[in-house]
Parts: structure tokens; sequence; C-alpha cells
């Protein structure tokens, strides 16, 4: 009798931003289609891809450490495929080989569509494989198809970056600017809907860009926004990330016109000062941005702001920092994602003088991150007492606890019966923590 072929299992890891996470979904769901199933460890798998960022030093360097600690895994099963996808992929390309002599594939974001032939080929016991260099426009890939979607879901509807922040790696990673169509995203959002989500989140690294003049593909943002919030049973819409100086006012105005457009904006800072500003590239100064955040809460009173801020830019005096300083005090970010510059490769910054000692860096930081802490606490204890609607995404930490995302983005832990996962719940605060908020069931 014929033995059936034993499937073959895929385990995929993940580091870096909200695109690596939207892109490893995707390849799972382009593997599972050629007949691949997902692994429950890296040990059961016959095909490891890890999939990583290049964004700052440290996060290279964690993903070469990985990739050597898998050389165990390999000699106890020399037939496992190591493959390695994202923005360290791209980057380094041939010489991870060199580095990693047991890694079989290399393919860089663009040619993620490539990735099943290529790993069928490896199975087959074929000689390593580089992809690397940009597909054309935005890689075609099928819809997701099958079984249930996360409740809460990621869409990335534009790829690269065409702005050239000179700390940055992700334009020359990434590639220009490109735009999906529009019914491509429509129809993604409507079959992502359909098998479960209540919400999506937009992506892109210049989200705010969609469409524009020159772009392959793609249309207005605002109409964008406008068409996916209409898609009947989609409860909550975000979009992620936004350049300051791409936001129009026909934009602001969609937040508390649209009722699923949630009360949320990541709205990258970088710096307080000017000199600072203009040294990054940014194209937008302090007075700007502030006016931008003035007219969103005039249209939103109730919208919540994130950030990215970086300390020791090259040249950024004491004086400066202390200008990042204040513009936390003056925004009142209700959290904040905080960075110390780190050199990349072929960035305009790389090659400037007067870089900061890293102790001073770290210095900077943690003085920064302490005057936050105080800050999103305020913010955090403000909302005590207040009922909030959380989508309910998991279990907490304590046996019976519930874990969710108000509309603002904040997580909130309550106590709750298990049926509630995966919809929305009125939760009424209770506590304030730096992180997180304490709830119980309204
Ligand atoms: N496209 C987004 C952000 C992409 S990277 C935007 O334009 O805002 C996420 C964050 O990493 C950036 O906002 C920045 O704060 C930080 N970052 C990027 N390059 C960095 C570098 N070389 N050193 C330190 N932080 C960096
Ligand atoms: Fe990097 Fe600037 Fe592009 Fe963001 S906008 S990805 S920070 S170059
Ligand atoms: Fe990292 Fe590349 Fe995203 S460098 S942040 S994985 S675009």
């Amino acid at each position: 009798m014929e033995t059936p072929e034993k499937t073959r299992n895929l385990f995929i890891v993940t580091y870096g931003c909200q695109m690596n996470v939207y892109d490893s979904g995707r390849l799972g769901s382009l593997m599972r289609q050629r007949g691949w199933a997902m692994a429950e460890s890296q040990e059961s798998a016959d095909f490891i891809f890890v999939n990583t960022c290049s964004i700052r030093e440290k996060a290279a360097r964690r993903v070469i450490g990985h990739l050597k600690r898998l050389r165990a895994l390999k000699k106890k099963n020399p037939g496992l495929i190591l493959g390695v996808g994202g923005c360290v992929a791209e980057q380094e390309g041939r010489r991870l080989i060199d580095e990693v002599p047991w890694l079989n594939l290399v393919v860089g974001p663009g040619r993620l569509g490539e990735i099943p032939a290529a790993a069928e080929a490896l199975a087959a016991g074929g000689p390593p494989v580089v992809l690397s260099g940009q597909g054309p426009g935005f890689p075609e890939i099928p819809l997701a198809g099958a079984g249930p979607a996360p409740v809460s879901s990621f869409l990335t509807i534009m790829s690269g970056c065409d702005n050239y922040c000179a700390y940055c790696v992700v334009p020359y990673l990434r590639g220009p600017e490109s735009s999906r169509p529009k019914g491509e995203i429509l129809a993604e959002a409507r079959d992502l809907v359909s098998r479960g989500s209540m919400e999506i989140t937009l992506l892109g690294q210049n989200v705010n860009s969609y469409g524009r003049p020159g772009h392959r593909g793609g249309e207005d943002f605002v109409d964008l926004l406008t068409e996916v919030s209409r898609i009947p049973g989609l409860r909550r819409l975000r979009f992620t990330t936004s350049h300051p100086k791409d936001f129009p006012q026909a934009l602001v105005d969609l937040f508390g016109r649209l009722p699923n457009l949630c009360e949320h904006l990541h709205l990258p800072l970088q710096a307080g000062s000017d000199r600072v500003l203009a040294a990054m590239g940014r194209r937008y100064g302090w007075e700007r941005y502030l006016g931008l955040v003035a007219a969103l809460r005039e249209a939103c009173p109730g919208l919540a702001l994130s950030t990215d801020v970086i300390v020791g830019f090259p040249g950024e005096t004491e004086a400066e920092y202390l200008e990042t300083v204040s513009a936390l005090r003056t925004v009142r970010f209700d959290s904040i994602f905080s960075f110390k510059y780190s050199d990349r490769p072929m960035t305009a910054a790389n090659s400037l003088p007067g870089k900061v000692p890293e102790e001073e860096k770290q210095r900077r930081l943690a003085h920064l991150q302490a005057i936050q802490k105080t800050i999103t606490l305020e913010r955090h204890q403000a909302l005590v007492g207040k009922t909030v609607e959380a989508l309910v995404e998991g279990f907490g930490r304590h046996p019976g606890q519930l874990t969710g995302r108000a509309r603002d983005l904040k997580v909130i832990n309550f106590d709750g019966p298990a049926r509630l996962l995966g919809s929305l719940a009125m939760v009424t605060v209770t506590e304030a923590w730096p992180v997180s908020l304490i709830g119980r069931l309204a």
C-alpha cells in the first residue's frame, strides 16, 4: 500500500514592524495553499523562516544571534530548510550565507511571493537560493482564503518609502513607494471581515502618501479610508504610520466623522528641536506639528496620541534634547516609543559629525522615559471611572482574566467569561497602571 506523503511543516519567526507581521501571515497562507502545515515549534519544523528587521543595529544583531542558535537544529535534522526574509535579508543578501553557512534561503520583502517555489526546490535538494531587490510593484499575493481570521487584522496598503529621513534605512531596503490598487484592498478587507475580523489596521511606512501621483496604483487615501469604513461588519478601523508632513485637513476631519475610525493616532515626532528635525530631513517643524495636534484634538477631543522619538541624533546638544522633553510635556502623548540613535548603513546620518557617546544617549533615553512614564500614568488615571469599549483579544495573566484593547488602543484587563473572546465588551476602568488599565465588566 502507498503511504501518503508526510505533510511538511513551516515555522515562522517574526521580528520588526507590523508590515513584517502582515508578510508572515501572508507567507503562511501562501504555503498552506501549497499543502504545507504550520509547525508548533522550531524543533518540529521542516522549514524555519525568520522574518527580520534592520531598523537599529540591535535589531539586526538579534537576528544573527537567532540564526546562529539554529545551527544545533540543523545538525540534528540536515534536511531542515532555514530561510531569512525581511530587511536584514534585503540588506545583506548573499553575505548572510557567508556569515551563516547553514542557511538555505535569503529573500527580500519584495520577493515574498517566490518563497513557496524556492522552498519546494530546496526540499528537493536544490542549492541555496538568494532573492533580493524589489519585485515589480506590490507583490501579488492571492487572498488568504480559508479559515477564521484574527479579530484584529493588519492589511498592508502600500510598500516602500520615498522620504529618506537621514537616520533611516527603510527606503534602501523596502524600495520606492508603491500603492496597492483600491479594489484589491477592499476585496481583502471584505474577505477579512467575512472571516471574522472586527478590526482592521491599514499599514504602510508612510500610509498617508497612499495613492500619491507617481505611485504605481492606488487612489486617494481619504477615499480609501471612507470606503473601507463602510464595509458592513467592520467595527474598528485604524491606520499607521502617518508622516506629519502629509496630513491634510480632509484626513484630520475623518476622525469623529467615520464612526468606526478609532480614536487613536500614531504620529512620529522624532525630535522637538527644529534644527534637529531639519537635520533629520523630516520636513516639518515643531510649530507645524503642534498645529496638527491641535487640529486633530479639535476634530476628535478624545483622540489618543502616540509617537516615536530618537535621542542622540548626531550633533544633538543637551539644549536640543531638552526641546524634545519639553515637546513631550506640551503634547502629553498617551504613550511613546523612544530610541537611542543607531548608525545604519547607507544612511546620510551615518557620516554626520558629532556622534553622541553611548552613555550620553543612554542617560537621555532613561531621563526621557521616566518623564513620559508619569505622563502616561496620568493619562491612564484620567480614565478611571469611565466605561470603554474593549475588543477582547485573549486571556490575561491571571486565571479568569481577559485582555483587550479600547478604541484608543489602551490595553485593558478585566475578569470575564471566555465566551467574550473575540467580541466587544463594555468595561469600566477601575485602576490605572503605567502600561495598562484594569477594569470590570459594565
Ligand atoms: N515610517 C515610520 C517609522 C518607521 S521606523 C515613520 O516615518 O515614522 C520606526 C521608528 O524607528 C522611527 O519612527 C524612528 O523613531 C525609529 N528609528 C528609525 N531609524 C532609526 C535609527 N537609525 N536609530 C534609532 N531609531 C530609529
Ligand atoms: Fe524611515 Fe522616514 Fe520613511 Fe519613516 S518616513 S520609514 S522614518 S525614511
Ligand atoms: Fe524593520 Fe524593515 Fe519594518 S527595518 S521596521 S522590518 S520595514
